[in-house]
């Protein structure tokens, strides 16, 4: 295990008052693996990632209670030049619009070699040609080329790769993509998948993948964390997740798949009897609930005086 997070709670101070986005996440993620982190929109998921990368937006977020160990070390004791180190040489996030991440007015070798010296002292030379090898280690066409192009004159998928090369150049141990394909189209987003798989497997770069997509869970994950209203409410190995699904949420889930399309008719007035079951009250309350272990990997977490509704 070389990430743990621990009942992490982050909180936004809105002028509608406060928001508890998360409450209480509990999951880890083993080194080398790639761990999806699913769930309906507004869970939590992308608030679980910029609380780990130290990115929340500094005036209305606030982690207040929980601990993200990287190695053994809480993320959220260690002071802002030592997260930012952290960012730079151990963890590495890529966003799902890659234009908002590049600066518009640099060239693609400028900001990849900005990239690089957060991580390491390189040469003017040495980093221009790691800067090229990034490049091509991401499959980009004509590298050099790109490096003295400037982001608009890429493609959506070409701008995401040079994303995943800058996520890659300080060979971080864990890289967060959230919804890094999205915006793309079907056959690119396929290829951008397939080329995080594969630079996994060459450089043991463990991926918190954050997908609405089920059909890149099973074809990407090696573990699933399921997220439902600010709380895991089940976490497993792709198979118990996918062969033994035991939270209503879960099951919700994966009966919505298209390719297993038994429950489709009932599956969004069984999501909303979910919701409701979990009123905003028993949503708001710290307690309680309870997790229960199925396997030494398999967690499902249920309101503790909730009967759980079976779905069959
Ligand atoms: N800047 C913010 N200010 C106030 N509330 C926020 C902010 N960012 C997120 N939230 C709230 O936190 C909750 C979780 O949001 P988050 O962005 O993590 O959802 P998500 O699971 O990533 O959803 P999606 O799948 O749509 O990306 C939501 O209720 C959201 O409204
Ligand atoms: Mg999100």
């Amino acid at each position: 295990m070389f990430i743990e997070i621990k009942n992490l709670h982050t909180y936004f101070h809105t002028d509608q008052g406060l928001v508890k986005s998360i409450q209480g996440v509990n999951f880890s993620i083993p080194a080398h693996s790639t761990t999806c982190l699913v769930g309906e929109s507004g869970s939590g998921k992308s608030v679980t990632a910029l609380s780990m990368m130290g990115l929340l937006p500094k005036k209305q977020a606030e982690v207040v209670q929980g601990e993200i160990l990287f190695d053994g070390q809480d993320l959220l004791k260690m002071s802002p030049s030592q997260l930012r180190q952290m960012r730079g040489r151990e963890m590495a996030m890529i966003f799902q619009e890659p234009m908002t991440s590049l600066n518009p007015g640099l060239t693609i070798g400028y900001q990849i070699q900005e990239a690089l010296k957060i991580g390491q002292d390189l040469g003017k030379k040495e980093s221009r040609q790691r800067a090229l090898d990034l490049v091509k280690m991401v499959d980009l066409p004509r590298p050099e080329k790109i490096l003295k192009a400037y982001p608009h004159q890429l493609s959506g998928g070409q701008r995401q790769r040079v994303m995943i090369a800058m996520g890659l150049a300080n060979k971080p141990k864990l890289l967060i993509a959230d919804e890094p394909t999205t915006a793309l189209d079907v056959t690119i987003q396929a290829q951008v998948l397939c080329l995080l798989d594969q630079l996994k497997k060459k450089t043991g770069t463990a991926i918190l993948l954050i997908t609405h997509d089920l059909g890149v869970v099973a074809e990407m994950a090696d573990y699933v964390v399921v997220m439902f209203h600010g709380r895991v409410v089940e976490r497993g190995t792709v198979f118990e997740i996918f062969d033994q699904p035991a939270h209503p949420y879960t099951r919700a889930l994966l009966a919505a798949r298209p390719s297993i399309n038994i429950h489709a008719d009932g599956i969004e007035s069984h999501v909303e009897s979910i919701r409701v079951q979990a009123s905003q009250e028993e949503i708001d309350q710290e307690e309680p609930f309870e997790e229960i272990w199925l396997s030494e990997s398999h967690m499902v977490s249920i309101f503790a005086n909730h009967q759980e509704v079976d779905h069959d």
